[in-house]
């Protein structure tokens, strides 16, 4: 099979017969129908994912199995409802409102799901927080939101300066002690235990906030991308389309909710499409992940390159230790997925893996392979129904196949964002080109329509499916006392995609050694965040800047890849 060369379909009986057909007739207004809303007005996605299941036949079906090394649990579309209905409560009792900002700092847990789906419950915006961040990544998010309330952990605690947080008032508190219960800390369990499990939900207009996930860009602190109830439209259709969920499905998403896919596709979609869903928490190897497939029976698995590249090097002869034949569609999103990686999963799992893209501000699955579709190695695939997809070049032409431009998307669509919390700036640039909403990412498309992703257009780097901003990693470089100056960018890993790399011009009177980069990384991965530490550090006597003092992370990309550097006419002498 050379790169390239489409791969039939290899499952019958998906949710999409046609994608032709679904093209031309498509309706997002049809697929509302789906939704109690549509008769009565009233919306919550929290109450359709949930309770409109606890409410009918679905009532004792497993909703959410959790494990991890330590827990195994499983609750059914009523218990997660009566959980959830408990946080409402509690939040109720301390007089959060409709609108109000409330974090989840949380590692996977039942917890995690319960709280998350209560604070959408009433009404208020759920912002949920990477257990890998540290204080300066979960100050920057808690202020810039305003959030009032906040759930964690003792342990997580720590990394939260709560007394630089003026708007935060309560915190919720799993495991807290008897000393811990002061100044706003309530105890997560006896709040939950005094609380009632039944719940007056806060019915809230369509376009009212739900979720607000904070992502990098190349400049600036991380932006709070806001999404709105409406996107429950797209992430059921997406779900029921792309995932190809079915009366019965056993789905594992490995994202964790910390990111966009991780609630996307980790909690709205399967569970408004009324399917079991399995979260493995902690941290796992190889046999974990196959262990988990099989003996849940999963039947739709979501996850993503670097993770199929980890198992690719575990090798084949561990596949064979499992039954995975209920595995019926497997995708993947966050970075290029290899063509390499598609080919080892027809040998070994006998299973296509279906590529799809989208981005944290698109809020739901914009471009994909369909399970009813031949696929191409190498490509994303073609635009979801409804969508329509274009290269633009910088004026908005659009450029014919095989000519790379920006990747732009015609908006809105349902599950876009509305804005980017207290910055519309930032938000207006997305919408530069009249009509369209521009990636950042590049890409082109074939004379049969499918897309392919070439690159990002600016220097936000991708490690192992994880979006980093340089400029965070260098403004927490510059705060090593032995750091005058650094430079931040993404290598080329084939593991992880890309590695982030430092280049860094050190104080008089610091030198270079091996002691120093390790206390450098460890100071940006306590600060900031495990996953944004660099793995390679180069120190260099001077950075190379423009006139203004700006560091051209093209130029040291340039030398790291020992590629051409360009006009160096604005950098200084
Ligand atoms: C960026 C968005 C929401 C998905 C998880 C990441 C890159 C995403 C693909 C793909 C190549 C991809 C893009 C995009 N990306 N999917 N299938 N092929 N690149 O969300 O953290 O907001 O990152 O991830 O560069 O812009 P995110």
């Amino acid at each position: 099979m050379k790169q390239g060369e489409p791969i039939k379909v290899m499952t019958e009986g998906n949710n999409l017969k046609s994608y032709e057909e679904a093209r031309k007739n498509f309706d997002w207004k049809e697929v509302e129908k789906a939704f109690s809303w549509y008769e009565t007005g009233k919306v919550n996605a929290a109450y359709e994912a949930i309770d409109r299941h606890a409410e009918s036949g679905r009532r004792d079906q497993v909703a959410l199995i959790y494990s991890d090394n330590d827990r195994e649990e499983k609750y059914t579309f009523q218990q997660m409802k009566e959980q959830s209905n408990r946080f409402g409560n509690v939040l109720k009792k301390v007089g959060v409102n409709k609108g109000d900002r409330v974090f989840v700092f949380l590692p996977r847990s039942p917890e995690l799901y319960f709280s998350l789906l209560g604070i959408i419950k009433v009404g208020a915006i759920v912002g949920p927080l990477f257990e890998a961040f540290f204080e300066a990544a979960v100050k920057d998010r808690l202020e810039d939101s305003g959030a009032v309330a906040l759930v964690t952990t003792r342990e997580l605690l720590e990394r939260v300066p709560v007394d630089e947080l003026p708007d935060l008032k309560h915190v919720i508190l799993i495991g807290a002690e008897e000393s811990d219960l002061k100044d706003g800390v309530l105890s997560y369990e006896k709040e939950m235990e005094a609380a009632s499990p039944e719940l007056d939900i806060q019915w809230v207009d369509r376009e009212d906030g739900m979720i607000m996930h904070y992502t990098s860009g190349s400049t600036g602190k991380p932006k709070g991308v806001y999404h709105v109830h409406n996107a429950m439209i797209q992430h059921y259709i997406t779900g029921k389309w792309i995932l190809d969920l079915q009366e019965g499905d056993v789905y594992w998403c490995t994202a964790d909710p910390g990111w966009v896919t991780g609630t996307s596709y980790g909690i709205f979609s399967p569970w408004l499409n009324g399917v079991t869903n399995v979260v493995r928490g902690g941290r796992f190897g190889p046999e974990d992940w196959y262990e988990t497939l099989e003996k849940y029976g999963v039947t739709v698995w979501y996850s993503a390159p670097t993770a199929f590249r980890m198992l690719m090097g575990a090798g084949a002869d561990l596949v064979k230790k499992y039954d995975l034949s209920k595995v019926r569609h497997i995708m993947s999103v966050g970075e290029p997925l290899n063509p390499e990686v598609i080919r080892w999963g027809l040998e070994t799992y006998n299973r296509r893996i279906h590529d799809n893209w989208w981005m944290t501000e698109t809020g739901a699955i914009l471009i994909s392979n369909y399970p009813s579709m031949e696929i191409k190695p190498g490509s994303m695939g073609k635009p979801f129904p409804g969508i329509e997809a274009a290269i633009l070049d910088d004026e908005g032409n659009k450029l014919p196949p095989y000519q790379m431009g920006n990747l732009a998307i015609k908006a809105p669509w349902p599950a876009m964002m509305r804005k980017i919390w207290n910055n519309d700036a930032k938000y207006q640039e997305y919408f530069r080109i009249k009509g369209w909403y521009i990636s950042g990412d590049s890409a082109y498309q074939d004379e049969d329509g499918y897309f392919w992703f070439q690159g990002r257009i600016d220097d936000v780097i991708n490690t192992s499916g994880e979006r980093v901003g340089p400029f965070e990693v260098e403004s927490k470089l510059v705060e090593h006392p032995a750091v005058a100056e650094a430079g931040v960018i993404g290598k080329p890993d084939p593991l992880r995609g890309e590695i982030i790399k430092a280049f860094i011009a050190l104080r008089a009177g610091y030198h270079p050694s091996d002691e120093l980069k390790e206390e450098i990384r460890a100071f940006v991965k306590k600060g900031l965040a495990a996953h944004a530490a660099p793995r390679e550090i180069e120190f260099k006597d001077k950075l190379p800047k423009t006139r203004s003092g700006k560091i051209m992370r093209r130029v040291l990309k340039a030398w790291e890849l020992d590629l051409p550097t360009g006009d160096l006419s604005t950098m200084e002498g």
